[in-house]
């Protein structure tokens, strides 16, 4: 397979050898400005992303602003109950209107105070009535689709997409078979890292556990990485990776950095192309979602949002945190490095292990098909 430059304005960098050998994406695709533009116009405009706490706009006249891919979201619930989404950039002269989350009967812009209502529809604009011409029903906040999944809103920034069930497939009743009760769970925090490294790096990492035995020590001692006993599988619009708690974690016997006892017995790491992640550490109530926002072709922003089961003890909570804060910053140690050994140009393209590493290639896979 070799994609030859074409002529739009958009020519993607030539793949030398076929993704199907093993061959990855070629190091160029991580850097290259028509790879990232086509990703923001064939992938972040058009896909279901997870978009922040449900709980945030649970009440008829509440906001919340996120920001899928590039774009810039707020998510209304406006007084007729209904939830919608729409672009949060304003009609006039583009400024992004709303910040955050709260409530109120109408968003106004901070730049020239045009009033948008919570049904997205223009309200008020000053000195309009000085232009013969001005038809207030042509300038709506543009809309876009939303949905929520227990706790969770998600938002696409395409107005007509397919349902969110569809992206979603089995992985509900998957998190579900956890030992996870959506119904105990409590929003606990926010977090935001920014990565000095391509979006596709840090997702590739994500995707994979060949790295932990080598690079996740105190990790390893919990999770069983051994690959007869971590379980990856690729679903139609997902993917999972399960480990089984190790026996010698449990029983304090192995120098585990976190002793994970509860209700959920296994870790669950899951991915919902193109950039939502949903983790679950053995142990008590728990589950965090992030999405990974490309800052441009070299940065990415991970936003991550953490719910515990309301009677879980503040200690086990920190406990988890500080387990999942390690293992958080030996994986961007990691993709920070990759990035640098990508932008070096020496290594056009790697070769990946195509069973400890089939998440990867799957992932590979998808990009290539959603841009070339
Ligand atoms: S850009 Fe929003 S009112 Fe001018
Ligand atoms: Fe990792």
């Amino acid at each position: 397979m070799t994609i030859s430059a074409d002529s739009s304005t958009h020519a993607l960098p030539p793949l030398e050898h076929p993704l199907e050998d093993g061959w990855t994406l070629p190091a160029t695709w991580y850097s290259n400005a028509s790879v990232a533009e086509r990703e923001r116009e064939l992938i972040f405009s058009r896909s279901w992303q997870y978009a922040g706490p449900a709980e945030h706009v649970s009440e008829p006249g509440s906001f919340a602003s996120t920001q899928i891919g590039h774009i810039p979201i707020v998510i209304t619930r406006a007084r007729d109950g209904v939830l919608r989404a729409f672009v949060n950039v304003c009609r006039h002269r583009a400024y992004v209107i709303a910040r955050e989350h709260g409530c109120r009967e109408t968003l106004q812009c901070p730049y020239h105070a045009w009033t948008y209502n919570l049904d997205g529809s223009l309200k008020k604009v000053p000195r309009s009535e000085r232009e013969k011409d001005f038809d207030p029903d042509n300038f709506s906040l543009l809309p876009a689709s939303v949905d929520t999944w227990g706790p969770f809103l998600f938002v696409n920034p395409d107005p007509d997409a397919a349902p969110l069930q569809e992206t979603l497939g089995e992985l509900p009743s998957i998190v579900a078979g956890s030992g996870l009760d959506f119904e105990q769970l409590e929003f606990h925090s926010h977090g935001e890292w920014p990565i000095e490294a391509n979006w596709k790096v840090a997702l590739e990492n994500y995707l994979e556990c060949y790295h932990c035995p080598a690079a996740h020590p105190g990790f390893s001692k919990v999770i069983n990485v051994d690959p007869d006993a971590y379980a990856l599988s690729v679903s139609p619009t997902f993917s999972s990776q399960i480990g089984p708690v190790r026996a010698a974690a449990l029983n304090g016997t192995n120098g585990a950095p976190y002793v994970p006892t509860g209700e959920i017995a296994n870790s669950q790491y899951h991915y919902l192309w193109p950039a939502t992640t949903i983790n679950i550490v053995p142990g008590p109530q728990n589950i965090s979602i992030e999405r990974w926002i490309p800052d441009g072709t070299g940065k990415t922003v991970e936003v991550t949002d953490y719910w515990f089961g309301r009677d879980v003890p503040r200690e086990i909570v920190d406990e988890v945190l500080a387990f999942d804060k390690q293992v958080g910053q030996e994986d961007v140690d990691l993709v920070v490095t990759v990035q640098a050994g990508l932008d070096s140009g020496t290594v056009p393209q790697g070769r990946i292990m195509r069973e400890s590493e089939q998440l990867i290639a799957d992932f590979q896979r998808r990009v290539y098909d959603a841009i070339a």
